[in-house]
């Protein structure tokens, strides 16, 4: 028996699922194309997860950034609108970034790629998932990105970059290189995105109000702090990616145990220096893992982390202390980049970080539960 929320993978339900259960997305506001601060980008927290690379970061005293009246706090807090929650994030997100014809709603940048994914066994004692079987060898298809709604995000911002797979399109990732997410709650993800929405005249983002937020939200803090503390990766295949929500996993003999996804490259994980950041310039990351791939596949090992008793295991921006136990359970290889200049296959899909194999479920975590239909509404809209 599927998994309801399988019907999301078909591009062509998902489009219908947006139009027959979302009733507000028909009618969602959109953007003018590029209501995008002209500022350019502070050096500071680059918050949120499939956040922005420009105006997400949200530096709390940037000079960029207008100085109006001194607003009271964006807390997070229930809205009064109709529109169902997962419509109102992706009008969020369109509130910061602009909308922009065909392009996701967040990791608008990105690119295609494939290779596989092959199993060695060791998740066999925690699940049946039959892409997780010993020599299990699945057919990848990869799409990397930045962050964020806008196509121009540059490669050398602080921002989150994420990797998205399908294996054998039945199993699918949509991971991120920050082990926490933005926010604890979608409602707090709302509130994030609403504050850094540049006024419509100005296009300045209200620094005050930010500053303000960012003090009222503390679970907005974790994201921001790794993106301070770790710089932008040198390459996709020199960064780390991270489930960041927790998935439950059952074993043939009906254990069920939560554990969290971390693919560690292989290559290291190898950030740009400062003289690297200007001198590679915004655009570099697809070429490099194209030139990287066509010398040998760029491979990642994959690890469960599995929690101890009292670990948080439905609350994205806290990531399990790293002594925690981990169990390597295949590789992931990347053998392919689509074409320069070419639209690939994946960019008119979907990615479902709900869709998977039997032997594993969704984790009861809020976020979890919402993004499916976010993306559903974000598929629904692209056209815009
Ligand atoms: C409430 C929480 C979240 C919301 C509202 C949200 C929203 C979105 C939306 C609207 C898209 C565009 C989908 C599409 O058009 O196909 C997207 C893409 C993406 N999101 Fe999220 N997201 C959330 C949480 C997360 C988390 C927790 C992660 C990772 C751990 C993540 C990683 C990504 C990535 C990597 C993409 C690009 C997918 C692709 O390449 O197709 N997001 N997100």
């Amino acid at each position: 028996m599927p998994h309801p929320i399988r019907l999301f993978a078909s591009t062509a339900m998902a489009v219908a699922l947006g139009t027959l259960t979302l009733s507000g997305v028909a009618h969602a506001q959109t953007q003018p194309a590029a209501p995008m601060p002209s500022a350019p980008m502070p050096a500071a927290p680059m918050p949120a997860a499939p956040m922005p690379s420009a105006p997400m970061a949200a530096p709390m005293s940037s000079p960029t950034m207008s100085s109006p009246t001194m607003p009271s706090p964006t807390m997070a807090s229930p809205t009064m609108s109709s529109e169902p929650l997962s419509a109102q994030l992706v009008d969020g997100l369109q509130g910061v970034f602009g909308t922009h014809a065909g392009r996701r709603r967040s990791g608008a940048k990105g690119f295609c790629a494939v290779g596989d994914f092959v199993a060695n066994g060791n998740a066999e004692r925690l699940t049946t998932a039959d892409t997780l079987q010993r020599n299990k060898r699945s057919a990848v298809v990869a799409r990397f990105s930045i962050g964020g709604g806008s196509p121009m995000a540059p490669d050398n911002g602080p921002s989150v970059r994420g990797l998205s797979l399908s294996l054998d399109g039945n199993h699918e990732f949509v991971l991120i290189n920050t082990p926490v997410f933005t926010a604890r709650t979608p409602e707090s993800f709302l509130a994030f995105l609403k504050v850094r929405a540049p006024d419509p005249q100005t296009r300045q983002m209200n620094a005050p109000a930010i500053a303000a937020a960012n003090a009222a939200n503390p679970d907005w803090m974790p994201q921001i702090a790794y993106l301070r503390d770790n710089p932008p990766p040198a390459s996709y295949a020199t960064s780390a990616y991270f489930g960041v929500n927790s998935f439950v996993f059952t074993n043939r003999q009906g254990q069920k145990q939560h554990a969290r996804w971390t693919f560690e490259p292989v290559a290291g994980r190898v950030g740009l220096t400062m003289e690297e950041r200007t001198a590679k310039g915004p655009t570099f990351l697809e070429a490099e893992l194209r030139e990287r791939v066509a010398r040998a596949p760029a491979e990642w090992r994959v690890l469960l982390q599995i929690p101890r008793a009292g670990d948080p295991l439905n609350d994205a921006v806290a990531a399990w202390p790293a002594d925690r136990q981990t169990v390597e359970v295949g590789r992931l290889r990347i053998t392919g980049v689509q074409a320069a200049g070419m639209a690939g296959a994946c960019d008119a899909q979907m990615f479902n970080p709900v869709l998977l194999p039997a032997g594993i479920d969704p984790s009861d975590d809020p976020i979890l539960a919402i993004r499916a239909e976010a993306y559903a509404v974000s598929l629904s809209r692209r056209s815009q």
